[in-house]
């Protein structure tokens, strides 16, 4: 379907759906469209093409897609002003953080920055900080990605190195991910970037966010702050940052807001990406080293044979799996074995710990990370099947380079990669 558009005007395009130029001139976010280059537009997404020579688009809109026009740029002056705010930076690199709610443009506005930057020919680093929106890297992890030539989308982007925090959000792993994007930053700037832009997760609201906001970006300072609002709703905790460069953006008034749902399809969108052309492979648990595993304990097997057998003994059964930690007890029972309440209190006075108890089965479809043995980032997996009794994991991945490391995240994925409820401890529900 053909669409010509007067200069002045923008067409705004809300994905599934694909925007071909084919003459005139246009942009998005700031990237001049190559003509005949195709755009994708994602569901759940929405893009505004500002037509600046008489354009005419030819588009193929898929289901609920949606393409109007509207007088003018969608890009609001705030975003061109912040641009020159940060070149007028005399800093190198220039390190800028934007902060905003959930659907308040971020990623909007750091691809609008990346395009005007990259117009003068600055090096670039983006570094992702929204885990359960990320653009750039798989699903649930914090990514970077150098940017060579303009983009519409940050999707589009390949990540340079990646740090798996395995969950959909930062609340009650915030420690995880400010030592993640710490360690990318330190990562990019060996690299010799002009500029770093951190993009983050939409979590603002309420006194913890704000503390793990402050925390965040204490620990990578920034020579500037973006913060983008709609009305006045990031004013209360703008106090607390007085140190650096504080700059106040608006949020477009065009945004395409998505709620649940749509987030949750596009991080799908993530999971099929990063997970095609997985094979299963089956890797020898004295191979690995295992990370993250909060539940199974699998580095520690059968260590005290007394111990364990004194503690087969107070649950009247062997169970599949077994480990001593610290702070907890691991067991691991097939899926139609049971156990006496009574006799998991017996093991928690006994062992004066928590007993974590798993049924076997309920590890698979759990998301992992995968490293060499050089803790390089390979990519995400699937589990499949911890085999207790051989002492193996199976898993699925694209991942064809030697893995020693196999970290376990918290989210649980269906076999049609759809997010399920997460891995349950049934002693703790
Ligand atoms: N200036 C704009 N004009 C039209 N659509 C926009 C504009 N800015 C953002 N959007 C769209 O609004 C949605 C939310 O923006 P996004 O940048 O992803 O927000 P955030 O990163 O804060 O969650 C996206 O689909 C995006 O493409
Ligand atoms: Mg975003």
């Amino acid at each position: 379907m053909n669409r010509t558009v007067e200069k002045g005007k923008t067409l705004i395009v809300d994905g599934p759906a694909s925007v071909t130029l084919t003459s005139g001139k246009a942009e998005v976010f700031g990237a001049l469209l190559r003509n005949a280059s195709r755009v994708v537009i994602r569901e759940g997404k929405r893009l505004p093409f500002a037509v600046e020579e008489t354009a005419v688009f030819d588009m193929s809109l898929g289901e609920n897609a949606a393409a109007e026009e509207s007088d003018g740029s969608t890009v609001p002056a705030s975003w061109v002003k912040s641009y020159e705010e940060l070149t007028s930076l005399q800093t190198k690199p220039i390190t800028a953080i934007v902060l905003g709610a959930v659907d308040s443009g971020k990623t909007s506005f750091c691809t609008y920055l990346i395009n005007r930057l990259l117009h003068e020919k600055r090096k670039v680093a983006i570094l992702d900080g929204d885990l359960g929106q990320s653009d750039i890297g798989p699903p649930c992890t914090l990514a970077y990605a150098f940017v060579a030539k303009p983009v519409t989308d940050l999707f589009d982007l390949k990540e340079k190195d990646a740090f798996f925090i395995g969950t959909t959000s930062p609340s009650g792993h915030t420690d995880k991910v400010v030592e993640g994007l710490t360690t990318l930053k330190k990562e990019i700037l060996s690299n010799e970037p002009d500029v770093v832009l951190i993009d983050t997760d939409g979590w603002v609201e309420g006194e913890d966010a704000a503390n793990y906001k402050i925390q965040l970006t204490g620990k990578l300072e920034p020579d500037i702050i973006f913060w983008i609002q709609q009305k006045d709703e990031l004013t209360p905790i703008l106090s607390a940052f007085g140190e650096c460069k504080n700059v106040l953006v608006d949020s477009p008034s065009t945004i395409g807001q998505r709620n649940r749902e749509k987030r949750r399809n596009l991080r799908e969108l993530g999971y099929v990406k990063y997970l095609r052309n997985s094979k299963v492979q089956s890797l020898p648990l004295n191979w690995l080293k295992i990370e993250g595993d909060e539940l199974f304990g699998l580095g520690k097997m059968h260590e005290n044979v007394r111990q364990a057998r004194k503690i087969y003994e107070l649950l009247g059964m062997k169970p599949l799996h077994f480990a001593e930690l610290p702070d907890r007890v691991c067991i691991v029972i097939g899926r139609r074995r049971w156990i006496e309440p009574e006799n998991i209190k017996k093991v928690e006075e006994f062992s004066k710990k928590r007993v974590m108890l798993i049924r076997k089965g309920n590890e698979e479809g759990l998301l992992i990370a995968l490293y060499n043995s050089k803790r390089q980032f390979l990519g995400i997996g699937v589990l499949q099947e911890i085999d207790f009794t051989r002492k193996y994991l199976k898993i699925s991945t694209p991942v064809a380079d030697d893995i020693a490391i196999v970290n376990m995240g918290k989210v649980k994925l269906d076999k049609n990669l759809k997010e399920v409820s997460v891995l349950t401890d049934e002693n703790h529900p």
